[in-house]
């Protein structure tokens, strides 16, 4: 089964990519976050930093795009294949209202026929790059999931990733396994499943229920175990030493990136948000870990949680699991 890593929004930049590809073995596909195309067709110089090819040299980059007008999709997908892509991702999974409120993302899935004629001016233009789909199930109801399958199996989609929730589950309901187990029994593409993959144990349970599933896809979990790609390819956990080591080659790359602490700080907070969970008592500095606004304190209760605070697995508590409610 190949292992993807999820868009996560201001945590898997390229700067994440680059370091934990290098350190940890990385991920089989790297799904950029997504970008938003706007009419005037250019791309911004933060857009441009994050799929520029010189920062992803060598790496399975899978850009994702958010649209809703068609030639501005075709635009994005057309540069980036000038670019090198080959393969470019439709959003169609971000529940957050003012993106469903424009009819992007999730919001998308609101239109059908819309969605429709997107996808017939968009395949039919010979796009020269794959086109990959991440989607929900739908918005209210799990019964709207079967026309968007068929909607989706009617086009040369190279690739269908499944996050079983409905746009109005947000990230932290329970994830709708059924609703995936029937697109594993009748759906035709290549299928990944995402959500709520955080342990080892996740993926076994899921290669045991769906043997022939080519792809699953973690996020959270990933930015919580930066290891634990590798330790489902047998290689080992990641201790405390190599976290650090992480973490600061991290921040380090970052402060690069910009050319200053403050935002490569605030980058960092947002890894911490999910890697505090690998600590026994790690919810103690959560908190301050958010409010925190200077790079000098972001360093400091860096080294004291490393200092002050076990592992989970050292302090004999299971390993946290992704959680219900506590991203963004
Ligand atoms: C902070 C945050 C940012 C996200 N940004 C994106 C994004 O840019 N594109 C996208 O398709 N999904 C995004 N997602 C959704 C994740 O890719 C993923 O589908 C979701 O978190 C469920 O998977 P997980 O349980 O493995 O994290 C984001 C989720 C979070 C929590």
């Amino acid at each position: 089964m190949l292992l993807y890593s999820a868009p996560l929004q201001g945590i898997t930049t390229w700067v994440y990519r680059t370091v934990h590809s290098r350190l940890f073995g990385g991920a089989d596909r790297y799904f950029t976050p997504f970008f938003s195309p706007t009419k005037e067709h250019l791309f911004t110089p933060r857009e441009l930093r994050e799929l520029q090819p010189e920062h992803n040299a060598g790496l399975p980059v899978v850009p994702q795009i958010m649209a809703r007008n068609p030639a501005d999709f075709l635009w994005a997908a057309e540069a980036l294949a000038a670019m090198g892509y080959e393969e470019v991702n439709l959003n169609l999974g971000c529940p957050s209202g003012t993106v469903s409120a424009k009819g992007k993302g999730a919001g998308f899935l609101a239109r059908p026929e819309e969605l429709e004629r997107f996808f017939e001016t968009v395949f039919s233009a010979a796009p020269p790059v794959r086109i990959s789909v991440k989607t929900r199930l739908g918005i209210r109801d799990p019964e709207e999931f079967p026309r968007l399958l068929e909607l989706y199996e009617s086009y040369d989609v190279s690739e269908l990733i499944i996050h079983p929730r409905l746009q109005r589950d947000g990230y932290g309901d329970p994830v709708r396994p059924e609703a995936f187990a029937a697109a594993y029994r009748c759906c035709r593409l290549p299928l990944c499943y995402n959500g709520d993959l955080a342990r080892p144990e996740d993926f076994t349970a899921l290669e045991a229920r769906f043997p022939t599933l080519p792809a699953a896809m973690a996020g959270r979990g990933l930015a919580a175990d930066p290891a634990l790609f590798r330790k489902l390819r047998g290689g080992g956990a990641a201790g405390r030493r190599e976290l650090q080591t992480y973490t600061q080659t991290l921040y380090r790359a970052y402060c690069e990136s910009y050319g200053s602490a403050g935002p490569a700080a605030q980058r960092m907070k947002e890894q911490w948000a999910y890697l505090i969970r690998r600590f026994a008592g790690g919810e103690r500095y959560a908190g301050k870990m958010r409010r925190i606004d200077r790079p000098g304190d972001y360093e400091t209760l860096e080294a004291r949680i490393f200092g002050e605070l076990p592992l989970a697995e050292e302090a004999g508590a299971p390993e946290n699991r992704t959680g219900a409610g506590t991203q963004g």
